[in-house]
């Protein structure tokens, strides 16, 4: 992934746990302690360092990725890409529904790119049910802490379940995005 990623991961663990615990972070993940925002880094360094917090922070790992998916949305995203954030929407509901079009309009600037997919499959009284498509493996939790995140973004407190996980006869995760109180 490209190393903006690795970098928003980094800031937020510099945030919490201090600018040490990354140091170990990155050592046990045997990987460098900084990215360049505009290259692209092999998956395996992004899960190493995943893998590595979960261990010096004593936190499982689908924990930390909702606690990053979450800083994605409403720290990472409002803070360093307003603009086309803004751009893509106004709302949980908004931005879901232009999400692949916001990722597809990136690809001028991130060439090697391999974006999720996200589709609002189903409004139902008070919120939306939301595919979502991936070429990697085990990032589910990573989308639940963002969809929560976009919630807090707007403003809109926002409940997600996990509903069912994709498999072969189903090839997308399921969420239930109840949105509001
Ligand atoms: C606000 C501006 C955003 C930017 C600039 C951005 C950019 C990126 C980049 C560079 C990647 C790494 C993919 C790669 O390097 O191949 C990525 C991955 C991802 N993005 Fe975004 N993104 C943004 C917002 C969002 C939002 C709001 C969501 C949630 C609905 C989202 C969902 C994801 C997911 C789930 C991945 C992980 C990759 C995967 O599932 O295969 N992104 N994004």
């Amino acid at each position: 992934m490209y190393g903006l990623i690795n970098e928003a991961m980094r800031r937020l663990v510099t945030e919490q746990a201090g600018a040490q615990a990354w140091t170990n972070i990155a050592n046990r993940a045997e990987t460098a302690e900084t990215f360049v925002g505009l290259l692209y880094y092999d998956d395996d360094i992004t899960y190493r360092l995943v893998g590595a917090a979960s261990v010096e922070l004593d936190t499982p790992a689908d924990e930390l990725l909702r606690a990053f998916g979450n800083f994605w949305s409403s720290r990472v995203g409002p803070e360093n890409y307003q603009d086309i954030l803004g751009a893509t929407g106004t709302s949980v509901t908004t931005v879901l529904s232009n999400m692949d079009l916001m990722h597809a309009r990136i690809q001028n600037l991130y060439p090697e790119l391999v974006p999720p997919s996200f589709a609002v499959s189903e409004n139902f009284d008070g919120g939306v049910m939301v595919e979502y498509r991936s070429h990697r493996e085990g990032l589910a939790p990573f989308v639940v802490g963002l969809l929560e995140g976009l919630g807090d973004l707007y403003k809109t407190p926002t409940t997600v379940t996990h509903e069912r996980p994709r498999s072969q006869e189903q090839p997308y995760d399921l969420f239930r995005v109840q949105i509001g109180e």
